[in-house]
C-alpha cells in the first residue's frame, strides 16, 4: 500500500531514537501517521521529532524509561495532549547489553535489567497502550520480539533469548482481545539487523581475536531493516492479522498456527 493511508492516526512507539523503532516511525510519518516517541536518548529523540516538524506538527517526543509506569503514562498522555488520542502503540525499546554472562559475577541488577527493559516494559506498556487505544474505539500493538523468542542462540544469548520467548508468549495470550476491545496485539520477530545494539555486543571487529560470542555476532547473516519495517506495516494496517500466527522469515518459508500474528523477517 503506498500514500498516506495512515493520515489522521496516532502512534506512540518506544525506543524510536535511533535503529529499528526511528525506522518504522519514518514509515509511520510517510504514511500520513502522527508520532509521539519515548526513549532515553533525549537529544537523538528530540532531533528526530525536528526533522518531522518542519511542515506542521507531526510529532513529538517525551524521555520515557519504559520500565517505570509513571513515565509510559506520560508518553501516552503527551499522544493524548497533542494529537488526541492513540491508534497504533510500537512496543520496540530493548537492549542485548549482558548477553553473554553466565560466567560473570552474580549481580542482582545486571541480571535483572535485561528483563526489566524487555519483558516487563511490554506488559507495563501493553496495559497502557490498551486503555489509550480502547478509549479510542480500537487500535493496534505491535511488540518487537526476536528470532530467539522462538530459537535458541545458545549459552552466549541465554538471557535475551528467555527475555525475548516471553514476549512472544505474551502477545499469544491476547488472541480474544479484539472482540473484548477492538485492540489487536502482534509482534514482530526479526533476524540480526546491522543497528547500534549489535554493534555494542561486538566491540572487537576483527575475527582473528574476537571471542566466540563476537566472532557468532560478526559473522551471523543479517536481514534488511526495510524487511523489518515492512513486517510492521502489515502488522498494523492488515487488520485481519489476527487470530493466526505467520512464520515468514528467512528463506520466506510460510507455515501457519493459531493465536495472534507473529511476524517473522
Ligand atoms: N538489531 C537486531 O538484530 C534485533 C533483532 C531482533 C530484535 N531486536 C529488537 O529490536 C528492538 C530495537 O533494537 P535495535 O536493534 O533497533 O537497537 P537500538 O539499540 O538501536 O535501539 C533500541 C532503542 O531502545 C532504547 N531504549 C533502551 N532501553 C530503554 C528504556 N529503558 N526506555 C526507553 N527506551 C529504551 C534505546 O535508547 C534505543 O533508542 C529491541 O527490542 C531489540 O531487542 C533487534
Amino acid at each position: 500500500m503506498t500514500g498516506p493511508t495512515l493520515k489522521g492516526k496516532t502512534a506512540v512507539l518506544t525506543g524510536a531514537a535511533r535503529g529499528i523503532g526511528k525506522a518504522v516511525a519514518d514509515a509511520l510519518i510517510e504514511k500520513g501517521a502522527n508520532v509521539v516517541i519515548g526513549d532515553l536518548l533525549d537529544s537523538q529523540g528530540e532531533a528526530l521529532v525536528a526533522s518531522y516538524n518542519t511542515d506542521g506538527k507531526r510529532a513529538a517526543y517525551i524521555h520515557a524509561d519504559v520500565t517505570k509506569y509513571k513515565e509510559i503514562v506520560a508518553l501516552f498522555q503527551l499522544a493524548e495532549k497533542e494529537f488526541g488520542g492513540v491508534d497504533i502503540a510500537i512496543l520496540n525499546a530493548g537492549i542485548a547489553s549482558n548477553s553473554n554472562n553466565l560466567f560473570t559475577d552474580l549481580n542482582d541488577l545486571q541480571d535483572e535489567r535485561m528483563i526489566d527493559v524487555n519483558v516487563t516494559s511490554v506488559i507495563k506498556c501493553t496495559k497502557v497502550a490498551t486503555l489509550h487505544l480502547a478509549r479510542r474505539g480500537g487500535g493496534v500493538i505491535v511488540s518487537t520480539a526476536s528470532v530467539a523468542g522462538f530459537h535458541s542462540g545458545g549459552i552466549s544469548l541465554a538471557p535475551y533469548t528467555a527475555s525475548k520467548h516471553a514476549v512472544v508468549g505474551y502477545t499469544r495470550a491476547f488472541d480474544i482481545l479484539p472482540s473484548i476491545c477492538n485492540v489487536r496485539v502482534n509482534a514482530v520477530c526479526p533476524y540480526w539487523v546491522e543497528t547500534d545494539l549489535i554493534t555494542s555486543l561486538h566491540p572487537d571487529d576483527d575475527s582473528t581475536t574476537a571471542t566466540p560470542f563476537e566472532k557468532l555476532v560478526i559473522n551471523s547473516a543479517r536481514t534488511k531493516i526495510e524487511t523489518v519495517v515492512e513486517a510492521f506495516m502489515t502488522l498494523i494496517e492488515d487488520e485481519s492479522r489476527i487470530g493466526k500466527l505467520i512464520l515468514d522469515y528467512y528463506e520466506k518459508k510460510k507455515r501457519e498456527f493459531r493465536k495472534v500474528d507473529l511476524y517473522f523477517v
